[in-house]
This record gives structure tokens, C-alpha cells and sequence, in this order.
């Protein structure tokens, strides 16, 4: 089985959220965010290693989280650029050389259980890049500057895209490399893959498997974790 490593980007500033620190240091049900994504990976018989991007600010809480929860699979803190994409792109160089396929997945998506990503692991095995999607519950328009309605796709072939993204490793590497040196920004990694013409797989996510993103969402959250009866 290739081996696997898993980046994390969590060097936004949570801007959305509007509480002054990163919100992957808030806490859910006792547990920061970050440290949440994390275990999921340190307990995952799928991957091997773990890199971290983080912003230059947050490295040493980053450190001294991982050191706390005693995850052991975490490779020194990486930092992180101005947008995601640098981010990702710094934490895929910062891989083993060893490596072969990359799982990209936001720290701020806590709420993936394993359940569901070790079947995401299975159903993409045989894709070189594949993600996951959920259907699309409202209908979407594509409009104009002026808010002019222009078309309405149909909803069956749209899909609202989460990580965990899964790559060969060497196909990333050459989108993102190809997408820095002409300043193309794509709003996920698949969207770089796209890009270079590389064919991207879909598979089903999971409705619980939220951004925290806005205050509302941490309720969201907590719901959810409560739910679960952690
Ligand atoms: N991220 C990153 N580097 C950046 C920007 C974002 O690693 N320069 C990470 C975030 O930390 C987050 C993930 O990418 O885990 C998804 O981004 P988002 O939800 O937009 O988080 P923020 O950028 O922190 O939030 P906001 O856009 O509200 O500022
Ligand atoms: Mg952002």
C-alpha cells in the first residue's frame, strides 16, 4: 500500500469567526478544534505522517498542543502563506521524501469521523486525485456583477466539495508547482488539478462533516458532538 501523509492547513486567521485568535484553538466539547482533526489521523491505520501548516504566530501553541496530546505521527510545524493554497503547498513540500499519496484536510473541519474517512479510503483507492462531495440541497444560480439571473444548473450534477482530498503525491506537487508560477489560485487543491487538465473523482461526504467557519457553526458543532455522545 503507498504510503500516506496528511497536511493540514490551519494557518488562516478565522476572520469569518470574529473571535481575535485562530478558531482552531477554540475548544469543542473540551477539545481544541486542530487537536480534534488531528487525532483523527494519529488514530487512523491509514497514514503514516502528519504535517501542520500553521501561521508564524500560532507555531508555538501548535507545538505545545501536539506535545500535550502526545501525537506522535506530527512532523515539526510547518509555516504557512498568505492563502490556503500556499499553505497546502508549503506542507506537501514539507512531506518525507518517502510519501507517495497526500490527504489534504482543513483544520477546521472537526467534525469527520473515522468511520467516514476510512471509507473514503477505500472508495477512492483507485483514483490518482479524488475528493468528497455532498448533493446540493437548495437550488443554484449563476448570476451576473448586477444580480441578473443567468442559468440554473441542474442540481443532480452539482456537488458542495469538503475535504479530505486524496492526490498522488506527484501530481499535486506539479499542480500546485505550475499554479504558483503563474499566480493561479483555485479555492481547493482539486480545483489545481482541474486546472492542468487531470481528471478528478468524486465521492459521497458526509452532511456532519462541516467548516467551522461562523459563530453559528460552533453551535452547529456542538450539536453534533453531543450527539454523538463523546
Ligand atoms: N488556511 C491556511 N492558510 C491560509 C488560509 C487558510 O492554512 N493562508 C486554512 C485555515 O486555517 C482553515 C482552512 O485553510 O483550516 C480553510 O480555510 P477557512 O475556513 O477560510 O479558514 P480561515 O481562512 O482561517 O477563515 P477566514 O476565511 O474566515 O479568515
Ligand atoms: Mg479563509
Amino acid at each position: 500500500m503507498a504510503k500516506i501523509g496528511v497536511v493540514i492547513p490551519a494557518a488562516g486567521q478565522g476572520k469569518r469567526m470574529g473571535v481575535g485568535c485562530n478558531k482552531q484553538f477554540l475548544t469543542l466539547m473540551g477539545h481544541p478544534i486542530l487537536a480534534r482533526v488531528i487525532k483523527l489521523f494519529e488514530d487512523s491505520e491509514y497514514v503514516s505522517e502528519i504535517v501542520i501548516v500553521g501561521a508564524v504566530n500560532d507555531i508555538p501553541v501548535i507545538q505545545e498542543l501536539v506535545q500535550s496530546y502526545k501525537f506522535d505521527k506530527v512532523l515539526p510545524i510547518c509555516i504557512g502563506g498568505v492563502q490556503r493554497q500556499d499553505s497546502v503547498r508549503a506542507g506537501v513540500q514539507a512531506l518525507s521524501t518517502t510519501i507517495q499519496r497526500v490527504v489534504v484536510h482543513d483544520g477546521a473541519r472537526p467534525l469527520l469521523t473515522l468511520r467516514e474517512f476510512n471509507r473514503f479510503m477505500e472508495e477512492t483507492e483507485k483514483f490518482s486525485a479524488a475528493i468528497m462531495g455532498i448533493p446540493l440541497k437548495d437550488t443554484v444560480k449563476r448570476i451576473d456583477t448586477s444580480g441578473k439571473v443567468l442559468e440554473t444548473p441542474p442540481r443532480e450534477f452539482l456537488r458542495a466539495v469538503q475535504t479530505p482530498q486524496i492526490f498522488d503525491r506527484g501530481i499535486l506537487a506539479e499542480a500546485h508547482h505550475q499554479a504558483a508560477s503563474v499566480g493561479y489560485y483555485g479555492t481547493d487543491d482539486a480545483t489545481l488539478l482541474e486546472w492542468i487538465g487531470y481528471p478528478v473523482h468524486i465521492v459521497e461526504g458526509s452532511q456532519e462533516n462541516i467548516k467551522v467557519t461562523t459563530p453559528d457553526d460552533l453551535w452547529l458543532a456542538e450539536r453534533i458532538l453531543a450527539m454523538r455522545d463523546e
